[in-house]
């Protein structure tokens, strides 16, 4: 039987596809979604259920190990995680010596590329106990370097984890407490927190995962390949897109445009002008995960008293495109992303840590990739093929 690359070279037939819109690059047993029916599901399960039932890590186990873990198996995880929450001593200065306005989704890619320099002892590709301990590493320190970019870019001193809280309660109080009082965590946005970050922790072959596959297929450590991730996922079309959209929410706010201008803009393609959080290239359907968002949106300001012009806008602006030919034409409605802006806002967090929020939740999707991709025998080296437009051989002029 013929190979796909021998076919390949016998035919002489490549495909051409900008964007990999119909190219399966791999088999994958982690997530299900059909974006007609606004389907997702986490190895079988609807995302819904998970987000009503689920943990966190609960959920990042089902992702990495394929099934749901025992009570025993999770308080392990769980145990594990807290045990190595802390960073070395000396990664922190790696923070002092970036300017204190650095983007922290740029802070954060550099540490956790850093962060094989400090672990060698869990950089082998094929080592089963490495891999395991790179995978809780990671999952254990992403928050507190997320939470010390934060501390560094309003001039806070770090605190040291409190392994007696939760992950997300942990990742919290390194964020919003101090050294001056007691924090006490609000359960409303604990809840809320872990909720959004569940429903970002997969969506199969999506850019910042395609990017860990890609670089991990060429079998560099894990910690390499998740860095190259979040910087895939830096970029305002995939994860920048929360960030995106509240700046596009405040600027119309401040100009004091109505919703529908904005929307005529956005029609008539005027440059840079894109309804942010709209769309996807899966989804072609409401996404389930924006549905969700959008309740908690509700209830997250409710319970926090937090009135907030922007969402008004918000709701405007889907009420007008949902009803708008352009948008109905082209199947565009609210992704993942056009909500959750408004609850992190609500929460407290600067507008430059939501794309690192996203990138914590979507940590175990990366991994569980990572993962597969390490075990599956078919697995090759990434290498796209193009089809050549340049000048055609010509002679270097002698001098
Ligand atoms: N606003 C206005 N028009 C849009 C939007 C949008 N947000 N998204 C797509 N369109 C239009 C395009 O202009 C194009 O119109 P045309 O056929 O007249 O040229 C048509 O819809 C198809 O769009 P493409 O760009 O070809 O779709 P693609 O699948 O390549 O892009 C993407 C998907 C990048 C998500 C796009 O919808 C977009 O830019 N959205 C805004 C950014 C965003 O929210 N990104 C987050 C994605 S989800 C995530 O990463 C969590």
């Amino acid at each position: 039987s013929l190979d796909i690359a021998t076919l390949t070279r016998q035919t002489g037939l490549t495909t051409l596809d900008y964007g990999f819109v119909n190219t399966a690059a791999t088999r994958s047993s982690i997530t299900y979604i059909d974006g007609e029916q606004g389907i997702l599901r986490y190895r079988g399960y609807p995302i819904e259920q998970i987000a009503q039932n689920s943990s966190f890590l609960e959920t990042a186990w089902l992702l990495i190990y394929g099934e749901l873990p025992s009570a025993s198996e999770l308080a392990d995880f769980d145990e594990k995680i807290r045990r190595h929450t802390l960073l070395h001593e000396d990664l922190k200065h790696f923070f002092s010596a970036f300017p204190r306005n650095a983007h922290p989704m740029s802070v954060l890619s550099s540490a956790v590329s850093a962060l094989s320099t400090f672990y060698e002892d869990s950089l082998s590709v094929s080592d089963p106990e490495q891999v395991e301990l790179s995978t809780v590493r990671l999952l254990a320190k992403l928050p507190v370097i997320a939470a010390y970019a934060h501390k560094k870019s309003i001039g806070q001193a770090f605190l040291y984890p409190d392994n007696s809280l939760s992950f997300v309660d942990n990742f919290l109080r390194l964020n919003f407490g101090t050294y001056a009082e007691p924090y006490e965590v609000n359960p409303v946005v604990s809840k809320a927190l872990e909720r959004l970050l569940i429903l970002h922790e997969d969506h199969e072959q999506n850019a910042s995962t395609s990017t860990v596959r890609l670089v991990g297929s060429t079998q560099a450590n894990m910690f390499a390949s998740v860095s190259a991730g979040i910087n895939a996922l830096y970029g305002p079309l995939h994860g920048g897109a929360n960030e995106a959209v509240l700046s596009m929410l405040g600027q119309i706010k401040e100009s004091g445009e109505s919703v529908q201008k904005y929307v005529e803009r956005v029609k008539n393609k005027e440059e840079g002008v894109r309804l942010m959080g709209f769309g996807h290239r899966v989804y072609k359907n409401y996404d389930p995960r924006a549905k969700l968002v959008k309740e908690s949106a509700d209830e997250v300001l409710a319970a926090l008293g937090v009135h907030d012009d922007l969402l008004d806008i918000a709701k405007e602006l889907e009420q007008i495109a949902l009803s708008d030919d352009y948008f109905k034409e082209r199947k565009l409605y609210p992704n993942v992303d056009f909500y959750t802006g408004v609850i992190y806002k609500a929460m407290g967090f600067p507008t430059r840590m939501f794309t690192v929020l996203f990138a914590i939740g979507r940590l175990p999707g990366w991994i569980a990739h990572w993962r597969e991709m390490n075990t599956d025998p078919a697995t090759k080296i990434g290498r796209p093929q193009q089809l050549y437009v340049g000048s055609p051989a010509r002679d270097f002029p002698t001098r």
